[in-house]
């Protein structure tokens, strides 16, 4: 049987983020944050569900910890809520929420289990936006106020560091579709919350250097390749403009300091007023490693109608040969070609997977079991993948799977199930999948046997 083996020490673990998993969103005095005030309004999110009790992970922490441990993890990757530390997003820090990452943190490294921290994983206090969020610049110099109160108190312990978890979805998801918090639906304010948050990046980054912090920094970043549908050239265009909507326009200012020119014309050529990206260069900073979350490719076709792209997606009608039940198309071959395509088009550091994994529909069997073959298939491939890239020449030291648990999908609520642990939301209890016991041979062989 073939093996497909990976780079000695080769990272493997799992993803989170704290308003998906942590609930207890009154507790221990956190403050409110935009998605708490996003879940209330109807309409928002499916169901009208709520981060409130979520996968109750802050009271079950120790828990979650063990069981990662007997499921072989050696990483894992967990993202801190701003308004649990900064209850007003500045000034006064809470102790207790401060605490928790602390006792989470003492928690992996005594079971063996090297931690990486997302900074900023979407959940802004609300204080915060009520004095314009990350349209206003000053939100900049409370992010790294932030920034310095984690690196202080968890400095050392915590040697891998994320500034931001996809700035793309925090601009464009917030602020432009308005399908995530704060929910506004403007390109204008979007493309300046892209700005800023990167800013922000770049100033974490360079507080971390000044401090002297041991271990190293990065920013995660989702790539959605765009696949042309036809030979048409106009095809071609849309999916260029896409490209530069999803993708360039977050890798290029975070590695080349620049924003992609074809797209600065097209937003002008639609009146939109754009910040003067004069400051592109405090972006670009020097990084330790790229984090890079990759899920689907997008079929792009043109049409005329579509507003500010002439992009629409046709992924639909079976341009792919298989999707998973979030209807997202599956699409390996993609993410070997994106990881290589940055290597090639970018001076990238090295790269961790910091996101990969499918939703499915998972349901407990009569046996008690999770037998979540389409999942185990998803990743497989691209396991695949990943190798294949590293066989290119692609420096990928490792694999953060999403996700531990089944969680909070932001829109999707919980209709929505991205865990290898299914989640009992009534009854809270944790039951692996058969993904997670083929992960753990994963992790133990480091590679596919
Ligand atoms: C996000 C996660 C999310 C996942 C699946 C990524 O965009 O970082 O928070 O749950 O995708 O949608």
């Amino acid at each position: 049987m073939t093996k497909i083996a990976f780079p000695e020490n080769f990272k493997w673990g799992t993803a989170t983020a704290s308003y998906q998993i942590e609930g207890a969103i009154k507790q221990d005095g956190r403050g409110e944050s935009i998605w708490d005030r996003f879940c209330e309004m109807p309409g928002n999110v499916l169901n009208r569900d709520t981060g409130e009790m979520a996968a109750d992970h802050y009271n079950r922490y120790k828990e979650d910890v063990a069981l990662m441990k007997e499921l072989g993890h050696k990483a894992y990757r967990f993202s801190i809520s701003w308004s649990r530390v900064l209850p007003t997003g500045r000034g006064e820090i809470s102790e207790k929420g401060l605490d928790f990452y602390s006792n989470l943190v003492d928690e992996l490294l005594a079971n063996g289990i090297e931690p990486f921290a997302t900074i900023y994983h979407w959940d802004l206090p609300q204080a915060i936006q009520d004095i314009g969020g990350w349209q206003n610049e000053a939100t900049i110099e409370y992010f790294v106020e932030y920034c310095r109160v984690l690196y202080r108190k968890l400095g050392g312990r915590v040697k891998n560091w994320i500034t931001l978890n996809e700035p793309y979805c925090t601009a464009m998801l917030g602020n432009f579709t308005g399908h995530h918090a704060p929910g506004i639906r403007d390109l204008g304010t979007a493309l300046l919350v892209s700005y800023n948050v990167l800013r922000a990046h770049g100033a974490a980054v360079r507080l971390f250097r000044e401090m002297n912090m041991e271990g190293e920094i990065g920013i995660t970043i989702n790539v959605t390749p765009t696949i042309p549908a036809s030979e048409r050239a106009q095809d071609k265009m849309a999916a260029r403009y896409q490209d530069g909507f999803d993708n360039r326009w977050f890798l290029d200012p975070v590695l080349k300091g620049t924003f992609p020119a074809d797209m600065i014309e097209l937003y002008k050529s639609h009146g939109i007023t754009l910040p003067d990206f004069k400051e592109g260069a405090s972006i670009c900073e020097k990084l330790d490693f790229l984090g890079i979350n990759y899920y689907f490719s997008n079929t792009i076709r043109y049409n005329e109608y579509e507003w500010p792209l002439y992009a629409e997606a046709a992924n639909d009608g079976g341009a792919y040969p298989a999707y998973t039940d979030r209807d997202w198309p599956i699409d390996p071959k993609a993410f070997k070609d994106i990881l290589i395509r940055i290597k090639q088009e970018y001076d990238a550091p090295k790269i961790y997977i910091t996101e990969n994994g499918a939703s499915y529909n998972d349901i407990v069997n009569v046996n008690g079991e999770v037998k979540d073959y389409g999942r185990i298939d998803y990743l497989h491939r691209h396991f695949e993948a990943i190798r294949g890239a590293i066989d290119f020449g692609v420096d990928i030291r490792g694999y953060f799977l999403w996700s531990f648990h089944d969680n909070f999908e932001w829109a999707f609520g919980y209709s929505s199930r991205f865990g290898i642990v299914f989640i009992d939301f009534e009854t809270q209890k944790r039951t692996p999948k058969q993904s997670a016991y083929w992960y753990r041979d994963v992790i133990k062989n480091n590679g596919i046997a």
